[in-house]
């Protein structure tokens, strides 16, 4: 166990489960309520901010990476976070204070030319390496089994620039599909994508200009079409340089979606128009016909300000909803349709990810029932596409519950025949819980939860690695 201290100051982003923990924990045999199925081996590594100087004037968005692996093995379980050493955390842990505040700006006194990537978004297994994600920067390699920090990935030098926490792996190619946005720094509007081989070298990198600077924070990827969602959550340098917002909402931009195919250029992208939106989280894509279906959670507004500052929206931030895109490649006209597939406020969408890129029948999320804290959620629901009726579970009023990870029970197991495993903090509670369910049976209440040695923060994305 690895103890480190900061300061710990008071405010609604540091505060409740988003409080940072300080503690590296590496532990042996857990505490289990319920029995966890023997056929589910491996380990769920899992991402979320937490800063190392915990500051109040620091988005949540920016705290330094911390890596929580919980492995899986034969009805036990053991657990094990580290945060991510980029260069900012020693930076930073050799300085005793917090020297950047985020989003490319740096305190007083902060010595030039330190990078400030965080590496806390996301966290996958692709071409033999463990990549910690974070969309500002390249890829940061760990060692899967002691969460180590080997250092930044460039794939040989083919690929420069930020590098997107969203990913799709192609089930059917093996291929890890990326784009990056703000090449070149300064909240610039040019972009890129690209293809790293399932043997971890590059295929493909092609830059191209998006119709303005935006937070593209996910995308989309289907067989043969890339999606990518250009959506007026906007960066300014200028905005930056005179103390307003760096990112700030203007709605009267519109949506703007460019699809490409996959085997084609970036030249020839097709853009889409809609009314403004935005979407953190891409759920799935598909192809029908001349048809690009795209599932996303959308809100009506990020939280995030107007470009004057002022707020964006009056109250609770506003809940995405589960939200299906139709794009029409034949159809004549570039406007796309947005239909809501649910009521039921949520995030961190997920699928059976051998499913990516085809039609799916099933798909999961973290819910905001009548009681979730603003910002947070307390349900874990299942949406079935082909009775379209949702299934869910609703932890304590006070729970914080994040993303559901589905695991296919064998290889060959129909999709959704297997597990969804969620980190749960119930309230006020000390400890933080691994739940496993019936991923299709989510109302029967967890086979199993794993107690914890320690509270785990309300964090971001992670995956499962089979053992
Ligand atoms: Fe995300």
């Amino acid at each position: 166990m690895n103890t480190l201290t900061a300061p710990a100051p008071s405010g609604a982003r540091t505060a409740g489960n988003y409080a940072p923990v300080f503690v590296e924990h590496e532990t042996t045999r857990l505490a289990i309520k319920g029995a966890l199925p023997r056929a589910l081996n491996g380990t769920l590594f899992r991402n979320g901010p937490n800063p190392r100087f915990p500051t109040e004037d620091s988005h949540w968005f920016v705290g330094d990476g911390m890596i929580h692996a919980f492995t899986l093995e034969d009805g036990a379980a053991t657990y094990r976070n580290r945060w991510v050493r980029t260069p900012k955390w020693l930076a930073e842990d050799a300085a005793g204070r917090s020297l950047f505040r985020g989003f490319g700006q740096t305190r007083p006194g902060t010595p030039a030319g330190i990078d400030g990537g965080v590496a806390n978004t996301n966290v996958l297994l692709h071409g033999g390496r463990l990549l910690a994600l974070e969309e500002g920067h390249l890829p940061m390699a760990l060692a899967p089994d002691s969460l180590a920090t080997e250092g930044y990935v460039d794939f040989d030098g083919t690929v420069a620039g930020p590098f997107t926490a969203h990913p799709k792996i192609c089930p059917q190619t093996g291929e890890l599909l990326f784009y990056g946005y703000h090449l070149g720094g300064g909240f610039s509007p040019v972009m890129s994508h690209g293809s790293i081989g399932p043997d971890g070298r590059t295929r493909r990198f092609e830059r191209f200009e998006a119709p303005f600077p935006s937070m593209v924070h996910d995308f989309a990827a289907t067989r043969n079409h890339l999606v990518f969602p250009i959506l007026p959550l906007t960066g300014s340098l200028v905005r930056a340089r005179t103390g307003r917002p760096p990112y700030a909402w203007e709605p009267e931009l519109g949506s703007h979606i460019g699809i490409m195919r996959r085997d084609g250029s970036a030249a020839d992208m097709a853009w889409f128009r809609g009314p403004a939106c935005y979407v953190f989280h891409v759920m799935n894509a598909w192809e029908d016909g001349s048809r690009i279906l795209v599932d996303v959670m959308q809100l009506d507004a990020p939280p995030f300000p107007l470009a004057d500052g002022s707020p964006a929206f009056k109250g609770p931030p506003p809940r995405a909803r589960l939200c299906r895109w139709t794009f029409d490649l034949a159809g004549g006209s570039d406007r796309f349709h947005q239909t809501f597939l649910d009521d039921l406020g949520g995030e961190f969408p997920r699928i059976d990810d051998r499913l990516s890129g085809s039609a799916n029948g099933h798909g999961w999320f973290a819910g905001a029932g009548p009681a979730a804290a603003p910002g947070s959620f307390d349900t874990i629901a299942h949406f079935d596409f082909t009775t379209w009726r949702r299934n869910s579970h609703a932890f304590a009023p006070g729970s914080s519950v994040s993303e559901p990870v589905f695991v296919p029970r064998a290889a060959d197991a129909a999709e959704g025949d297997g597990w969804v495993l969620a980190v749960v903090r119930q309230p006020e509670a000390e400890h933080s819980e691994l739940a496993v369910f019936d991923a299709l049976q989510l109302d029967d209440g967890p086979l199993a939860t794993v107690t914890l040695p320690a509270r785990v923060p309300a964090g971001l994305h992670g995956n499962w690695v089979p053992a």
